[in-house]
C-alpha cells in the first residue's frame, strides 16, 4: 500500500499540502477525509479549493447543506457525512454524480460512508498533535492514486 505521513507544524504547512493535492489530483478524483471534530478536515478542503481557484471564504463546513459545489478552475465538490443517519441517506444525495464528475470530490467524515465511496480514492487521516500542529496520514486506495501519493511525498 502506498502511503506517507506528513507533519504540519501550522496551518500554512497544511495549506502547502492542500495546494500540492490540488495540483496532483486527477479530474474525477476523490479524497476521503477522516479525523475527529476540529482535526482540520474543512481547513484542508479550504486549502485544496483555494489552490483550485475558489475563494477560501466560500468554503465552510457543509454539515447542514451536506453538499457544496464550488466553481474554481475546475469544480470542487465538498461533502460532509457527519450529520447523516446512515449510508442510505448518503446514497440519497446521489454521490456518484460527483464521484463520476469532472471535478475533485472531498468527503468529510468519510469513514461513516466507507461502503459508498469509489473503490479507488485517496484517504487522509488527520490527527491533532498540538494546538497548531497536525499529522496527516495519506494513503492511496487503488493503483490510480499510488502515483499521486508518490509525487506528493516527493515534493513535500
Ligand atoms: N495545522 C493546522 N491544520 C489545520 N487546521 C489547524 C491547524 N492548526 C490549527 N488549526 C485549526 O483547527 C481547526 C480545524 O477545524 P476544521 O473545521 O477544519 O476541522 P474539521 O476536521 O473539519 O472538524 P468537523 O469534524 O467539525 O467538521 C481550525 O480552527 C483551524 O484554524
Ligand atoms: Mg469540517
Amino acid at each position: 500500500m502506498s502511503c506517507f505521513t506528513y507533519d504540519a507544524a501550522d496551518e500554512s504547512a497544511t495549506a502547502t499540502l492542500g495546494a500540492l493535492l490540488a495540483e496532483l489530483l486527477p479530474n474525477g478524483g476523490t479524497v476521503a477525509l477522516c479525523g475527529t471534530l476540529g482535526a482540520g478536515k474543512t481547513r484542508l478542503v479550504q486549502a485544496i479549493a483555494e489552490a483550485a481557484g475558489v475563494d477560501r471564504r466560500d468554503v465552510v463546513s457543509p454539515s447542514f447543506v451536506l453538499i457544496q459545489e464550488y466553481q474554481g478552475r475546475r469544480p470542487v465538490y465538498h461533502l460532509d457525512a457527519y450529520r447523516l443517519r446512515d449510508e442510505d441517506e448518503f446514497l440519497e444525495l446521489g454521490p456518484d454524480e460527483y464521484f463520476d464528475g469532472d471535478g475533485i470530490t472531498l468527503v468529510e467524515w468519510a469513514d461513516r460512508v466507507e461502503n459508498c465511496l469509489p473503490k479507488q480514492r485517496l484517504e487522509i487521516q488527520i490527527e491533532v498533535t498540538g494546538p497548531q500542529s497536525r499529522r496527516f496520514r495519506v494513503t492511496a486506495v487503488g493503483a490510480r492514486y499510488a502515483a499521486v501519493v508518490e509525487a506528493c511525498q516527493k515534493r513535500l
